[in-house]
């Protein structure tokens, strides 16, 4: 057993000095505090993939393992030279994602969650979700991460289909697909599957055949996702032919109403939840709580009375590995200017089908409400947000049905 750390004082009074000071936004009381821990490696990297993964390869191209133990332990003094900066707070939620977490073996995800626990209290019931791939672990895995502390499951399912599977470079196969889902289901009281669809080559008959197969589970979270071609990807490069723009938005109709009759809720842009099981992680980020980022090339966004800090780590892992284990994880941290902070805010949580209270903006951001009045009366007159001011906690707005099918139309009216 660790124990527990406490920062050094010279620590903790500089960030009091850099951090503490006056400043001109005045933010209400600290945010809830989840933590990501970002796990970088994949068995091959997928063609239309941007996120912060790279391939396990040794000399001469063949794939070699993770380096575990060394990364867990530059993730601990990642930790550990963090924590003058959320000192005295406790943490609501863990996500640890990737690349591809189900890589790392069962113990090294304990020891993960353990070092975790000895130097930050973790709330009672705290939510702890890890990404798993499937075709990435043999059976009884997921029963192992369960008894290492994680509560939740996102599986990367994408299709059920082997065709689709293949046209997206995956590793694995239905039969993969079906395997970890089924035995996700057994191992957890909760657990997400992200599929994506508008695939290349994909008819709606295709999609309908995929959501079928995800709604046999009765999974209690769904994560559906529009394929979209990112910059420096192989299918940025070369593009597969994907659905049109007209077929795409049947598509999503479609999704949002075979979902809703298995009763589940889409409750932001391309999250959907039976009730009790929204991902607590997710929508702290679309309420604009804090989270620290943890590993290579992690964001993290934390709140102190006066000012907002956005801090990023290394991004290559081996040079990560290195800084981090010298005490010097983060490559980047800055104060969100008045601005962004506003915007940032908005980006996040006009992506909940609920909206939010308006008191919340001045909460998260320090920002008096005037910061936002006049696009938000904008939206309001184009019929893109709806008000409601019989709430307990004061009025509210959200998007309409218009405004959530031009989500990027309503954000930018925010810039
Ligand atoms: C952080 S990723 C990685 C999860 C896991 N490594 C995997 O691939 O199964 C989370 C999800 O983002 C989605 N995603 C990744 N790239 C995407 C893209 N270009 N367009 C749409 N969704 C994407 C996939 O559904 C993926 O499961
Ligand atoms: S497995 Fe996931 S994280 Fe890894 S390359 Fe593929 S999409 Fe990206």
């Amino acid at each position: 057993m660790n124990a527990p750390a406490t920062p050094a004082a010279a620590d903790l009074a500089s960030v009091a000095d850099r951090f503490l000071r006056p400043g001109t936004l005045q933010l209400g009381a600290p945010p809830p505090l989840s933590v990501y821990v970002h796990l970088p490696w994949c068995l091959k990297k997928c063609p239309y993939c941007d996120f912060n993964s790279h391939e396990l390869r040794g000399p001469g191209g063949a794939g070699v393992p993770a380096p575990e133990a060394r990364y867990l332990d530059a993730l601990r003094a990642d930790l550990e030279s963090s924590l003058p900066l959320v000192w005295g707070r406790s943490v609501q939620t863990v996500f640890i994602g990737g690349g591809t977490p189900s890589l790392f073996a069962p113990e090294s995800i304990e020891r993960l969650l353990s070092d975790i626990r000895s130097l930050l209290p973790l709330a009672p019931g705290a939510e702890v979700t890890l990404e798993a791939n499937p075709g990435t672990f043999e059976r009884e895995r997921f029963r192992a991460y369960r008894g290492a502390g994680v509560t939740r499951l996102s599986i990367g399912v994408q299709s059920f289909s082997d065709d689709k599977l293949r046209a997206l470079g995956r590793v694995h196969d239905r039969a993969q697909a079906l395997a970890a889902v089924e035995e996700a289901a057994q191992a957890f009281d909760t657990f997400n599957l992200d599929l994506m669809y508008a695939l290349p080559g994909q008819t709606a008959a295709e999609l309908d055949e995929d959501l079928a197969t995800a709604l046999a589970f009765a999974p209690p979270h769904l994560s559906l996702y529009h394929l979209t071609l990112e910059p420096n990807t192989a299918f940025a490069r070369r593009p597969p032919v994907l659905p049109d723009e007209d077929t795409s938005a049947e598509m999503l109709d479609r999704l949002v109403e075979l979902t809703a009759a298995a009763g589940l809720q889409r409750y932001e842009v391309s999250a959907y939840a039976r009730p009790g099981h929204r991902c607590a992680h997710n929508l702290n980020y679309w309420q604009f709580g804090d989270y620290l980022g943890l590993g290579a090339g992690a964001h993290g966004k934390l709140s102190f009375p006066h000012r907002v800090l956005r801090t990023v780590k290394w991004r290559e892992p081996a040079r990560y590995m290195d800084e981090a284990l010298a005490g010097r994880a983060a490559s980047q941290q800055d104060e969100v200017g008045r601005q962004a902070l506003a915007f940032e805010f908005m980006l996040n949580a006009l992506r909940l089908r609920d909206g939010f209270e308006l008191a919340l903006f001045t909460d998260r951001t320090g920002l008096p409400p005037s910061a936002i009045a006049a696009p938000l009366e904008q939206a309001l007159a184009r019929g893109l947000l709806a008000r409601d001011d019989g709430g307990p906690a004061g009025p509210r707005v959200r998007p309409t049905a218009r405004g959530f099918d031009f989500l990027s139309d309503l954000q930018a009216l925010f810039l």
